[in-house]
Order: C-alpha cells, then structure tokens, then sequence
C-alpha cells in the first residue's frame, strides 16, 4: 500500500499556466495526425524545418547506377550525414542494419525499368510491409503528362488512403518525360496536382526561372530532386537557390555518391540547407573536408 501521506499537498496543477498547443512547423501539415507529424519530424528537422535526404533507390529502376554498384561499401559509410535515406526494401533489408537511427522513405511504385515506358508503374510494395520495416514515408512516382499518367496519380492516392491508415506519409515524386518542358508551369501543375490528390510532400527538379511560384503555390513542402552529376559549385548552388526560393530542403542522389567525395559533399550540402550557407562558402567547405579525408 503505497505512503498517502503528503499526496495531495506535493502535486502541481498549475492551474494558471495554460496548456501549451504547440503549432506543427511544416507548411500545410498541421491538421495531420500525431503519427504522421511524428514522422515527419523525423524527416524534416523541426529546428531549421528543412530536410537533407539522399536518394539512393535509383537501381529499382536502372540497376546498378555509377557510385551504388556497391551500397555497403560506397553508401553506408556517408549515411550518418544524411538526415534521410531513400531507398527500396531490397537494399534497406539486404544492406542497411537495422541498427540505424535514419528515418527510411521506402520506395514503393515501380515494375518498369529503362528498357521500357517509365510510367507504366504499379504499387510494387504492400503497406505491411512498410509498417514492417518501420519507414517514415512511402515514395510513389507521378507521371503527369506522361503515357501512364492516370494510373500513376492512382497509384499515388492509394498509398495516401492506405498510408492514412497507419500515420505513413507519402511522398509525390513528380517524374519528367523525355519530351517534357521542365519549366516553372510544368511544375506548377505537376506538384499541385500531387498536394489535392493528398500527397504530404513532394519532390520536384529545380528550375531557374520562377522556381518560387513552384513552391509558393503548392500547399505542402516541395524537396528538390538533384538529377544528373553537376560540378560541385552548380549542384550547391541549385540546392541554395531552392531552399532560398521555398523548398523545404532536398532529395539528392548522383550529385552526393558521385561527387570526388561523398562525405564532404553531403556536408556541405547541409550547410547550405541547414544554415542558409552560401555555395562559394560551402564549395570552400567541401573543399577543405575532401582534402582531410
Ligand atoms: C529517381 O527516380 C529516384 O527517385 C531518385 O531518387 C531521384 O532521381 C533523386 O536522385 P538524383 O538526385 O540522382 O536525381
């Protein structure tokens, strides 16, 4: 039987402080519930509200691409400077120890590859399975304006039904035609598209011109996708200018594992999400970790 004596006199009610109600600090999520804010947080760091993610699910779709012929040994040695990793369960589940502390968005659109039209994709993951591997989002690719374009928009608003379910935000992952203008406009209509059909954030390529009203007229966070391996100075600057211009960070693969040092570059990326650094100062940065490395 536990001491009464004392209880009611050591309890603090603070009956005049009201409770505190905090406002979630992600654009257009606040209505979200506490699992998928939860997760959220995870990925995006609520202190800068900007997220690093690097991509690495590229092979799902074209193999062993140049710097993830090997993940274990190229990758999982820069993976403590990421925030986030993007990647497919064959590799999370055959690479990565379940001993990591990264929040994981799991690829889960694919059953094409570059033999073949990109756009014919399927679910190719169950939700289970995410709930599984304990993933913080799910990666679906949305292909407006493509040949499979509607069942590509479905395949995004079932895994957002499905994902609601169970507190798992999806990711809109807009893809780009060969034959597409990659213009502010384009992405305009890809990425809104993505926010009502109830994506919870979105991937989009930067764009010199009006890449601000990209972001500004899309109701939830826009990560900028890196495409293909820039000079350091180029990708830094696009990451800079992004960020700048509304994006709540980045998703970048080729410009981080296929960059002289991967370590270094990754870093220097952070600081120009994290701390609004400049791309000459963080081209200086990269500089002076590759050369310790
Ligand atoms: C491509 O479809 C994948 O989603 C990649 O994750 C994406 O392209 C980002 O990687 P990168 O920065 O290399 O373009």
């Amino acid at each position: 039987m536990p001491d009464m004596d004392g209880m009611k006199e050591a309890k603090q009610y603070h009956t005049d402080i009201p409770q505190t109600t905090e406002r979630f600090f992600l654009k257009g999520s606040n209505s979200l519930d506490w699992g998928m804010k939860n997760r959220l947080a995870r990925i995006f760091n609520p202190q800068s509200g900007r997220t690093v993610m690097l991509a690495i699910d590229h092979g799902y779709f074209q193999g062993p691409t140049t710097g993830l012929e090997r993940i274990d040994v190229n990758i999982l040695p820069i993976v403590p400077y990421a925030d986030t990793l993007m990647l497919t369960r064959g590799i999370l589940r055959s690479i990565v120890p379940p001993t990591t502390q990264k929040p994981i968005v799991l690829r889960v659109s694919g059953g094409t590859s570059i033999l073949k039209e990109l756009s014919n994709e399927e679910i190719a993951v169950d939700i289970e399975e995410s709930i599984r591997l304990n993933v913080c989002a799910m990666a679906v690719q949305v292909f407006i304006g493509a040949e499979f374009e509607r069942q590509s928009i479905i395949n995004m608003t079932k895994m957002v039904d499905i994902g609601s379910r169970y507190g798992i935000p999806t990711l809109a992952v807009t893809a780009v035609g060969k034959d597409m203008a990659r213009d502010a406009r384009y992405f305009r209509l890809a990425t809104r598209i993505c926010a009502e059909l109830g994506a919870h954030y979105i991937k989009t390529y930067y764009v010199e011109k009006d890449f601000e009203t990209v972001c500004a007229c899309c109701p939830v966070p826009i990560v900028m996708a890196g495409g293909t391996k820039i000079p350091e100075l180029d990708a830094l600057t696009m990451a800079y200018n992004a960020v700048q211009q509304g994006a709540s960070g980045v998703d970048m693969g080729r410009n981080i594992f296929q960059a002289d040092s991967p370590i270094a570059m990754l870093q220097a990326v952070r600081a120009v999400v994290h701390d609004n650094e400049k791309p000459q100062k963080a081209l200086d940065l990269y500089h002076t970790l590759k050369n310790q490395s």
